[in-house]
């Protein structure tokens, strides 16, 4: 009764490219915060859904930061990855963190979830899904599931589609 399934998730992706932003998002009103700042570290926070009970890892995407991701990918069960859809310049460097992700021992044979949200559709300039997809060559993951989403964090359009695709996978 009332008892949800507890699941560990890590929000990783580029410093300013929207996770904070995100994950208050997904936290009922009474809960969100109204000032974001930039994470330090990072920070664990919760929300939950009809039928689970998710704990975020939500870490700094600061450089200085990122090398402290690897030592939640033990316990992480999904993986949300945000991308800001309009920062071209740096897709290069979102692909490239992806991939030590992608290839790291901790992750690389497991058939753990992965939720892109290509994210900041509201900005003029942005990329749609579809291009960072192909920028971020999503099609050669072949051995995990993964799904991705535009979204406006600051609306909160499209996380509602992106929590439910992981809902169903890991539920
Ligand atoms: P770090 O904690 O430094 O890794 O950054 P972060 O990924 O947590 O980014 P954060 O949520 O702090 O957001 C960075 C900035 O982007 C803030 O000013 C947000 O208001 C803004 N932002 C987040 N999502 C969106 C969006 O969808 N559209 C627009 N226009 N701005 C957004
Ligand atoms: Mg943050």
């Amino acid at each position: 009764l009332g008892l949800k399934k507890e699941v560990n998730v890590l929000c990783l992706g580029l410093d300013n490219s929207g996770k904070t932003t995100i994950i208050n998002r997904l936290k009922p009103s009474n809960a969100q915060v109204q000032d974001i700042v930039p994470t330090i570290g990072f920070s664990i926070e919760k929300f939950k859904t009809s039928s689970l009970s998710f704990t975020v890892f939500d870490m700094s995407g600061q450089g200085r930061y990122r090398n402290l991701w690897e030592h939640y990918y033990k316990e992480g069960q999904a993986i949300i990855f945000v991308i800001d859809s309009a920062d071209k310049l740096r897709m290069v460097v979102a692909k490239e963190e992806l991939d030590t992700l992608l290839n790291h021992p901790d992750i690389k044979h497991r058939r753990i979830p992965i939720l892109f949200f290509a994210n900041k559709m509201d900005m003029r300039d942005a990329l749609t899904s579809v291009k960072v997809s192909q920028l971020l060559c999503l099609e050669n993951i072949k051995d995990k599931p993964w799904h991705i989403c535009a979204t406006n964090a600051l609306t909160g359009d499209g996380l509602q589609e992106g929590v439910d695709w992981l809902q169903g996978i890991v539920g």
